[in-house]
């Protein structure tokens, strides 16, 4: 038997042209027009910070690479999470369009905001399948522009991400299963009450909303740009359904000169990108979703994101449950004069993907780490309903 040049969890992909261009497929899922004008305007929000990119220069040491960065989602809009970026402006978005529709006019958000157009957008009813964090997003959303909102659960959302999300004002309707057949379940009650789905992922016939989602992550990702002038050489993103996963890597391939390598994590149980990857098209994950990283827990991609992802993440890998509470460890409790960052499960989950590729010489031989090399993390969450208890 011959030995594989890299371990089992890790896998490259085979259809990788890293001479491709970002072309019309990849702008259709991830259009950077207009994302920096974007990320101005909601400079403009008294309650909006740029997050910081951290410096983790005693890690990168350790780890025996040049340097390490990560960007700090868990001080998004002190909501707690990189979501708040999606489900917000793609409720936004979608009463932009019917107001412009019924009054052949573009409405600023900032009428959308006063209630202006009251007449129009009032009956709108917002919902989604969510784990939590793009939940409470949409939840957030729905309540700035005064509409109602339905947000369905599955079982292992924990208790104080639901009580954020009907802090919010949205309704929630718990589902005795996992998320997706929480998706099941709301486009169901969707399709049977007329009420517009938010949904972060795409499907068959629907992916506008999921691109409008996309196109708010992108926003961190031109802060990331703006903040690291020399920019990474490589990417180690999270993903469940990959939404967040295509805005980092289609951002960057579209706007740098040279992408970075990106590296796609995932829970083993929930490993549908991995699968996916093997496959050469959409396919389950091979577990069945059980993972504390919540926001990963995800058996189907995202079909939409796959000219970004599935033709051009360079590396997909999965990671253990025991993976986890070292990462969040390492971030709280962090090396030598390195900040502290807060993170939850699914936040620390690239940092549980690059230590595990570190530990094993053959996978960071083929990633072409090194002393020269520049890697982002994203912290995606902070530790809302789950606190580090040391
Ligand atoms: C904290 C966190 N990180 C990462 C992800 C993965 O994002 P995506 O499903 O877009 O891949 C999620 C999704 O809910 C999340 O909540």
């Amino acid at each position: 038997m011959t030995t594989p040049p890299f371990p089992a969890w890790l896998a490259k992909n085979p259809r990788l042209d890293r001479d491709a261009a970002f072309g019309r497929e990849q702008q259709f899922v991830i259009n950077p027009n207009g994302v920096p004008e974007l990320a101005l305007e909601l400079g403009e929000c008294p309650a909006h910070r740029v997050t910081p990119l951290y410096r983790l220069p005693a890690l990168a040491e350790r780890l025996g690479v040049g340097e390490v960065r990560v960007k700090d989602e868990s001080q998004r809009f002190g909501f707690g999470a990189f979501k708040a970026l999606g489900g917000v402006l793609a409720v936004g978005n979608v009463l932009s369009s019917a107001v412009g529709d019924a009054t052949h006019s573009s409405p600023s958000f900032a009428s959308l905001l006063k209630r202006e157009h009251l007449d129009v957008t009032a009956n709108h009813v917002f919902t989604t399948a969510s784990s939590g964090n793009h939940g409470r997003s949409v939840a957030a959303g729905a309540k700035l522009f005064g509409n109602r909102c339905v947000i369905f659960l599955p079982k292992f959302t924990s208790a104080d991400k639901e009580a954020a999300i009907r802090a919010r004002g949205a309704e929630v309707i718990r589902i005795d299963g996992d998320y997706d057949t929480a998706v099941a379940e709301c486009r169901k009650q969707a399709a049977a009450n007329g009420w517009t789905i938010i949904s972060d992922t795409s499907w068959e016939g629907y992916d506008a909303i999921p691109r409008s989602v996309m196109r708010g992550y992108s926003v961190l990702v031109e802060e990331i740009v703006q903040q690291w002038p020399d920019a990474p050489t490589h990417v180690f993103v999270q993903a469940g359904v990959g939404g967040l996963a295509a805005a980092v890597i289609g951002y960057l391939w579209a706007v740098l000169p040279q992408r970075p390598v990106s590296i796609v994590v995932e829970p083993a149980s929930a490993d549908c990108w991995f699968q996916s990857n093997r496959a050469g098209k959409p396919a389950l994950a091979s577990g069945n979703a059980d993972t504390v990283m919540g926001g990963l827990a995800c058996r189907e991609i995202s079909p939409v994101t796959w000219p970004i992802i599935g033709e051009a993440a360079d590396w997909f890998m999965t990671i253990e449950e025991d993976g986890v509470l070292p990462a969040r460890r390492l971030f709280a409790h962090p090396l030598d004069g390195d900040p502290a960052v807060t993170s939850g499960p699914s936040g620390c989950a690239g940092l549980a993907g690059l230590t595990r590729v570190c530990t094993e010489a053959t996978a960071f031989e083929a990633l072409g780490l090194d002393r020269n090399a520049r890697v982002l993390l994203i912290n995606s969450e902070g530790d809302l309903g789950e606190p580090l208890s040391d």
